[in-house]
Formats: structure tokens, C-alpha cells, sequence
């Protein structure tokens, strides 16, 4: 394994690490979320050395990195607001890591020319970096920190200061530079797009601790309790019990009159009639309609239409069924061809499978 954080716990106080496992291969792209406070920040600078561990270890390539100082570890930074070197023009920031670690000026050059062509400043290396826009300074320091070229870079929200159209140019970037030069990425963000876009697998925090770590389509699918499920935005989180079980699906009473379908494989054989589980249905898996079809979904359910809130080309229909509150999504075109408005009848249309059983909450807490 490339990177592997083992049993991590860091004592800053009021704030501790709790027990971080996980590990990333080479060329992996690792995505960190979580709320803010959670040690998203505090975990990236564990990791290049600016806090010491209490307990556990870091191997790179197999062996303990827990000694070594920060700038022999041979990983990079990169930081929202990146304070590049004052009174230097970009080269010379640029060049700064190359020069310590003694390449000729014409080494420099090159591998400076290369970089700075593929993150398009090459027409601003002589200017000085107080005279840089937003974007122009954080491509300044991501070429900074790739030039040395580090086997991990580490990223701090870095593009959260920056507008949309420059957060998708860099992205981009981002991923072209991953896939050339099979850099290791961890990275820290607020936004989800980063996921979609950059992500092989993401990891979510929660008050020093990383509920779940994995490829993305495993933490969105099959979040492992109900922190991550309501983080990664699963609407529709319910706790229940087993009503009716058998191997291959089981029924789930949410409320007096209602239970729904879910065939979970994996749970299902080890779950038992009377137990309590949590289930969660990804909003984007109802099908919403106004006649109740026939289809191989088990869950056909009739709910009244009690709130919509219309986000530009997507609306969110909230439904109401025996006192359950049932968020699902449409296109405005679905929206608008369904007649959906408030009270109205409608039916909610989901498999069992995307009825998924999930840990509860509460047994991460402590
Ligand atoms: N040097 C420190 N000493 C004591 N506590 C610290 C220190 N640095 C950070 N903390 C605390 O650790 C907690 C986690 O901080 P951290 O900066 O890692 O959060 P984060 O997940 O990065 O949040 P955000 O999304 O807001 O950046 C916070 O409560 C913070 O106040
Ligand atoms: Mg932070």
C-alpha cells in the first residue's frame, strides 16, 4: 500500500483525532468531507507533520513516516489561501523548492516551462505576486507545490475561494496533472462537485473521527450509518423494524400503517423479525407518478404532496404518507408534465433494492 494511516489519534486538547484508519494507493485520488470543526485540516497536517501523533503510525511505501520531519516526507500542500512568497515573481516562487534541492537554473527553466504551459501561467511568470488574481495565485502555488513533484499533494479547500468558472478550469487541471504525472491526491472540500469529478474514493469526517471511507459509489450507496447517509445528502433516512424477514428481502415498519420493502442482501440474512434498523432511500431512486403502475418496484405507496422547492432545472417534492415525510427529486420538465403542487395525490414508486439498511447513528457517537 502507498499511503496507510494506521490507528491515528492526535490530542490537541479540546479536539482529538480518534482512531483514523485508512489506506490509498498510488495515483488514487482521495476526497475528504465533513462538517466544519470535524479535523479535516487538522488530519492533512498530521499527515505532512505539523502535528504529532499520541498514537499509531503513517507508513509510506510500508515504513513509518512518524519521525520525519515535514519537508522530508516528501508531500506537498497546498492551502485555500496559499501565501506565496512576497517579493518574488511567480518563477522565482515556483522555482524556490527546485533551487534547495540544488537542480541548475536550466533544470529549472525546463521543468518550469513544462508546468506552468500546463496550468496556462506561463504568459505571467515574470510578474509579481501581489499583481495576481484569485485564480492566477492558486495555480501559482499548485504549480509550487507539483514542481518538486511530490509522491502526495495534499489540498485544503483550494479552490473555495474562487468563482465557479475558475473552480471547474482548475478542476480539470487538477485531473489532467493526476492522470499524467499519477500524483496522490488528498483532498479536502466543502463541495460535492469535487467528488463527482476528482474523487476514486472519499472518506467522511465527523468530530475526529472518519465514519466511512471508500470508492464513492460504496459511501453514496451504501452509507454506514445514518451521519454519512444524511451528510452525503440521502434525503429519506427512517428508523424502523423488521417486520417480516426471509433472505432475500425484508419488510420494515416505519410508522402504524406503514412498512416498506427493502431487499438489502447483504443485511437481509442477518437481520431478525422485531429487530430495530435504519433504512435509507436515496431521493433520485422515487419515482413519483400518477397512477400506480405496474412494475417490478415492491414499493408502491400513495402519499399527498405537501411542500416543492424549486431549484432551477431541479425541484424537490416532499410527500407525506402516515405521517412519514418522503423527499424525492424531479427535472422541472417531470415537475411540470406530473401537475405536481401542493396537496396534491401522488405515487411513489421505489425498488426494494434501493432500500438500503443502514447502522444507526448513534452507536458512533461517543
Ligand atoms: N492547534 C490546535 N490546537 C487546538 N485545537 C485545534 C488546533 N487546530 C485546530 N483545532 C481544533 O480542532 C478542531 C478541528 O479543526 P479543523 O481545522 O481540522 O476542522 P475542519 O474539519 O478542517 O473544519 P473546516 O471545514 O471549517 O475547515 C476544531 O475544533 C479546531 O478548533
Ligand atoms: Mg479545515
Amino acid at each position: 500500500m502507498f499511503l496507510e494511516v494506521k490507528d491515528l489519534s492526535v490530542d490537541l486538547g479540546e479536539f482529538k483525532l480518534k482512531n483514523i484508519n485508512f489506506s490509498i494507493d498510488k495515483g488514487e485520488y482521495l476526497v475528504l468531507i465533513g462538517p466544519t470543526g470535524s479535523g479535516k485540516s487538522v488530519l492533512l497536517e498530521t499527515i505532512i507533520g505539523f502535528y504529532t501523533e499520541d498514537k499509531g503510525d503513517i507508513l509510506f511505501k510500508g515504513k513509518s513516516i512518524k519521525n520525519l520531519a515535514p519537508e522530508k516526507r516528501n508531500i506537498g500542500i497546498v492551502y485555500q489561501d496559499n501565501v506565496l512568497f512576497p517579493n518574488m515573481n511567480v518563477y522565482d516562487n515556483i522555482a524556490y523548492g527546485l533551487k534547495n534541492k540544488g537542480f541548475t537554473n536550466d533544470e529549472i527553466k525546463l521543468k518550469i516551462d513544462e508546468i506552468s504551459k500546463i496550468l496556462k501561467i506561463d504568459h505571467i511568470l515574470n510578474r509579481s505576486v501581489d499583481t495576481l488574481s484569485g485564480g492566477e495565485a492558486q495555480r501559482t502555488a499548485l504549480a509550487r507545490a507539483l514542481i518538486v513533484e511530490p509522491e502526495i499533494i495534499l489540498m485544503d479547500e483550494p479552490f473555495s475561494a474562487l468563482d465557479v468558472s475558475t473552480q471547474e478550469t482548475l478542476t480539470n487541471l487538477i485531473k489532467q496533472i493526476g492522470l499524467k504525472l499519477n500524483t496522490t491526491f488528498i483532498h479536502v472540500t466543502h463541495n460535492f462537485n469535487d467528488i463527482w469529478n476528482l474523487a476514486d474514493k472519499v472518506g467522511v469526517m465527523e468530530n475526529g473521527v472518519i465514519h466511512q471511507i471508500n470508492t464513492v459509489s460504496e459511501v453514496f450507496s451504501k452509507p454506514e450509518n445514518e451521519f454519512v447517509a444524511k451528510f452525503v445528502g440521502i434525503g429519506n433516512v427512517f428508523d424502523g423494524i423488521i417486520e417480516k424477514s426471509d433472505t432475500n428481502c425484508v419488510k420494515v415498519k416505519i410508522s402504524d400503517n406503514l412498512a416498506l420493502y427493502s431487499s438489502d442482501y447483504e443485511k437481509c440474512s442477518i437481520v431478525h423479525n422485531g429487530e430495530k434498523v435504519t433504512i435509507a432511500i436515496r431521493p433520485e431512486n422515487i419515482i413519483f407518478s400518477n397512477e400506480c403502475f405496474k412494475s417490478s418496484a415492491r414499493n408502491r405507496l400513495k402519499g399527498k404532496v405537501i411542500k416543492t422547492e424549486e431549484l432551477g432545472p431541479i425541484v424537490n417534492v416532499h410527500t407525506e404518507i402516515d405521517n412519514v415525510i418522503f423527499k424525492g427529486i424531479l427535472t422541472r420538465n417531470s415537475y411540470e408534465s406530473l401537475a405536481i403542487e401542493k396537496g396534491k395525490d401522488i405515487f411513489l414508486i421505489f425498488k426494494s433494492l434501493n432500500v438500503k439498511m443502514i447502522d444507526s447513528y448513534t452507536s458512533f457517537k461517543s
